[in-house]
């Protein structure tokens, strides 16, 4: 059984403006999203800025409150909070975020910032409290040395991995990290990468993985959705997403991925032109007239794209 599905979620923020404050609009930041992740995988949410991945993983958690849709969470639906109250699910769910610096408490030491959690959720005596912070501290690769600091005296990378440890400090079944990575240099990134990946391995935790990158979530996720508009438009296998790509927006991420070989610079150059040409001309093989994508249709029994009608036909033909 997955671990969570979440069902045709919409999240719609309302714009207020006038005199009187009343709703002139509203943004559409999730419109009618649906996936699953299974228990000890790597799920990716990837789209650019302003797509709707930081309200869909904050739906989850239970920061947004979803419109409407559904989130399950081992079959019994936790959309409701106090459903989700009963079930524990606030300790079995934890989130990471891009910004350590804002996120960790700057005026605590990092004892009482990951030691947290634990005072939320189980009564351990101090002493326990404090061989817990050291177990979770030296999960992360940091000493005891760390217990007395304070977030500002370490690097961008250490508060990131001071983040993982106090996520995973209730045991946790799944963590939604947003963007865990892309404040930091890209030496740093993949040094982080590797202990979300040795908790995973040693916990059994599953990730929900948010990146506008295509290129940092590669080596982290089994199976990606790519999210534009508030909408998916294609959701597949690594392979299915990396290497058979559908959705014109699916190649253009690609194409956005910086290629490091000297000699397919020129090439790669071309290449990503002729996407940015075809993204330009062919919006009604992709796009309604409203700008949004098309409903998800399955291509195989793991990959499933959003493509108009027509072109879905063709393809099918084609196989
Ligand atoms: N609290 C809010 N009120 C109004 N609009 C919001 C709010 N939060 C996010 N949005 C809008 O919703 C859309 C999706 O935002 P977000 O989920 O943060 O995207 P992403 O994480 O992919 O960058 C954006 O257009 C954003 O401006
Ligand atoms: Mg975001």
């Amino acid at each position: 059984m997955s671990i969570i599905e979440v069902k045709d979620l919409t999240v719609h923020y309302p714009i207020r403006g006038g005199f009187w404050n009343r709703v002139v609009d509203t943004v559409k930041a999730v419109d009618g999203v649906s996936f699953s992740i299974e228990p000890g995988e790597t799920f990716g949410l990837v789209g650019e800025s302003g797509s709707g991945k930081s309200t869909t993983g904050k739906s989850i958690v239970g920061l947004e409150t979803a419109t409407s849709g559904s989130i399950l969470y081992n079959g019994v639906d936790v959309t409701k909070r106090s459903v989700r109250r009963r079930m524990q699910y606030n300790r079995d769910i934890q989130m990471i975020f891009q910004d350590s610096l804002s996120s960790l408490n700057p005026r605590k030491r990092i004892e009482s910032i990951i030691a947290e959690p634990l005072r939320n959720f189980e009564q351990l005596s101090p002493e326990d409290e404090k061989l817990r912070v050291l177990q979770l501290l030296d999960i992360v690769g940091l000493g005891p040395d760390a217990l007395y600091k304070y977030p500002y005296q370490f690097s961008g990378g250490q508060r990131q991995r001071i983040g993982v440890a106090r996520a995973v400090a209730t045991d946790p079944k799944l963590i939604i990290a947003d963007e865990p990575v892309s404040a930091l240099d890209l030496s740093v990134q993949a040094q982080v990468l590797n202990f979300m990946k040795k908790v995973q391995r040693d916990l059994g935790v599953s990730y929900l993985f948010i990146s506008h990158d295509l290129g940092v979530v590669r080596h982290m996720c089994t199976r990606i959705a790519i999210m534009h508009r508030g909408r998916l438009v294609e959701i597949g296998t690594r392979d299915d997403i990396y290497n058979h790509p559908l959705h014109i927006y699916t190649q253009r991420l690609l194409a956005a991925i910086p290629e490091t070989n000297v000699d397919h610079r020129e090439e790669h150059r071309k290449h990503r032109l002729e996407i940015e040409r075809q993204y330009e001309e062919e919006q009604s093989l992709y796009y309604d007239q409203d700008g949004g994508a098309f409903p998800l249709v399955a291509v195989s029994p793991t990959h499933s794209v959003a493509l108009a009608p027509k072109t879905i036909a063709a393809e099918k033909a084609g196989r």
